[in-house]
């Protein structure tokens, strides 16, 4: 079994504001994107890892795989939607990879058995897995300020990266979608008729998008 990584990380980082790309933010003494490389690190499935960068940096990140690294790497430029750079990343993938996971740099937190679960659903035979939680918030539908409907939340999830697909099966959903711009892959996946099967997500593998989630994931770093 062979499982490319892509780490899509070309994002700018806006509701975080730090004014650098959140990739590249500290967390605890190490960027986001190293912390995401980690939590890939210990799966002996995995062979390749393929960064999308935010093509400012891509030269100084592939500098540092080239000496820290343990996996072949490579480091390609990001696009202007997270699609865009999703679509650049399964480009660089090498011909011999059966399987890809794409994950947010934004989650450096995801642990290792989230990983290894979504690994073990694609090794049993599925085309498409994605990890999800569930919805522990009432959801109401609103117009304008008014409420219109209480939404039965038992069906509904919360949906997480790394998200798994066999590479023929993900790279044929992008290319019946040229313009398709969704906000994850699996998304795209359904619109090609794929059926996308689930595993348990971890609350650790939230994504980092505000000011708040920085801090939260500062306060799990630092108490290990
Ligand atoms: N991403 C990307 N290329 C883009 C946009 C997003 O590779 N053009 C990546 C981000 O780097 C992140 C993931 O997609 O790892 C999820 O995106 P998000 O959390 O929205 O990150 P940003 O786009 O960086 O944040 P914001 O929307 O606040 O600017
Ligand atoms: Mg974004």
């Amino acid at each position: 079994m062979s499982v490319a990584v892509v780490l899509v990380a070309a994002g700018s980082g806006e509701r975080l504001g730090h004014g650098v790309p959140k990739a590249l933010v500290d967390l605890g003494g190490r960027t986001i994107l190293d912390r995401a490389i980690t939590a890939f690190l210990g799966q002996s499935a995995v062979t390749e890892l393929v960064v999308v960068a935010p093509p400012a940096a891509a030269d100084s990140i592939a500098s540092t795989l080239r000496s820290g690294c343990p996996l072949p790497a490579v480091v390609v430029p990001g696009g202007l939607t997270r699609s865009d750079s999703v679509r650049r990343g399964l480009a660089a993938l090498s011909d011999a990879v059966e399987f890809v996971l794409i994950h947010d740099a934004a989650r450096p937190l995801v642990p290792a058995s989230v990983v290894a679960e979504v690994i073990a659903t694609l090794r049993s035979g599925s085309d498409a897995v994605i990890p999800v939680l569930p919805v522990v918030d009432t959801v109401k539908r609103v117009a304008g300020q008014q409420v219109t409907e209480t939404v039965d939340r038992t069906e509904l999830r919360r949906v997480q990266t790394p998200q798994g697909f066999r590479v023929d099966v993900l790279r044929a959903a992008y290319a019946a979608a040229p313009e398709l711009v969704a906000t994850d892959d699996a998304g795209v996946a359904e619109a090609h008729g794929v059926q996308v099967c689930t595993v348990a997500g971890d609350e650790a593998a939230f994504k980092i998008t505000t000011a708040y989630d920085l801090r939260l994931a500062e306060l799990l770093v630092s108490a290990g």
